[in-house]
């Protein structure tokens, strides 16, 4: 029987990030038929085996409507992850608080609601004991909206972008994390025969005078072997999110404390960086026709 498997796209991305380009072409050498409709088309056809959610990256910006879509194709079919991963893992407040009261070690965090209010932000700052910040979404993707600030540019430069942007989205005040520069390491998992397993990892560096980790802003990405306590950390906080999902990235940056401290635990739409590793697009093919259709 031939499989079909849909891999949800987005109309800034509807021929997938390059990297996913060996997993479509693993599917289709064990005989799957393979779509890539984008998540917002309403013409798309969800009535396959499976859908895949993979180059969803502008749901940041409409997040109800993804959650919302993300259950609806739950309930006709199988989506992976699930919905109920999606709704968690794509607000941060909520999953980082989660992991963090759970004893992962986690960036501390300033969380601003969406408020027409305006915040003092040199005072937040300051009541925290942060210096340089980052200020991002709670909801985002990509770097989108965010920013670095140095100590002394707090009342203005921070100021001025809280005030702009906190009337249409919910921020999150960060430390800035020198240790970025050293690189941020991405763990890869993917489900095995019974359960997730490691898979690969990277790490990504971001270009000078950069702060931003991801390639599409110029940083140098390796492979890497995770320490023991990397792993523990990545270990413990997909034990914790529970579920059975098909594929996590977890992000680390060394923290302010030198030890190896969770950014993201990413279970919605990942690049899984398979091009770095030499078997990892076949073993995700072979775990995707595994869940097709099956009890979750
Ligand atoms: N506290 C911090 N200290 C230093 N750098 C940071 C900090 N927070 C974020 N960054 C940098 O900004 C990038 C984007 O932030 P983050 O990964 O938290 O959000 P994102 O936009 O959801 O990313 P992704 O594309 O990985 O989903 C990180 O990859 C990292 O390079
Ligand atoms: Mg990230």
């Amino acid at each position: 029987m031939t499989m079909r498997i849909a891999l949800a796209t987005c109309s800034e991305l509807p021929a997938l990030d390059d990297d996913d380009h060996g997993y479509v072409r693993a599917l289709r050498d064990r005989g799957a038929t393979v779509t890539l409709p984008c998540w917002d088309d309403a013409a798309a056809d969800w009535d396959v085996d499976l859908v895949v959610i993979r180059s969803t990256w502008d749901y940041s910006q409409r997040k109800d409507a993804f959650v919302a879509w993300a259950e609806r194709v739950d309930a006709g079919t199988t989506l992976l992850n699930p919905s109920s991963m999606v709704r968690w893992n794509t607000d941060k407040q909520r999953y980082l608080t989660d992991l963090s009261e759970q004893g992962i070690p986690t960036v501390p965090t300033a969380w601003l609601p969406l408020s027409s209010e305006r915040v003092d932000v040199a005072a937040l700052v300051a009541r925290h004991g942060f210096q340089d910040v980052v200020i991002k979404p709670i909801v985002g993707a990509g770097s989108r909206d965010t920013i670095r600030v140095g100590a002394k540019d707090t009342a203005t430069e921070a100021q001025f972008f809280v005030d702009q942007q906190l009337s249409t989205q919910a921020l999150m005040v960060q430390p800035f994390l020198p240790g970025i520069s050293e690189g941020e390491v991405s763990l890869i998992f993917l489900e095995g025969a019974q359960r997730l397993a490691f898979s690969h990892a990277v790490i990504k560096r971001p270009a000078l005078g950069d702060f931003r980790s991801q390639p599409e802003f110029g940083s140098e990405v390796e492979g890497h072997s995770p320490t023991p306590t990397e792993r523990d950390i990545a270990e413990r906080a997909l034990h914790l999110a529970g579920g059975r999902p098909l594929y996590a990235r977890v992000d680390l940056v060394t923290g302010l404390d030198g030890q190896p401290t969770l950014i993201e635990l990413e279970l919605v739409e990942p690049c899984l960086y398979l091009g770095w590793s030499d078997d990892a697009a076949a073993a995700f093919a072979d775990a995707t026709l595994r869940r097709a259709r099956k009890p979750r």
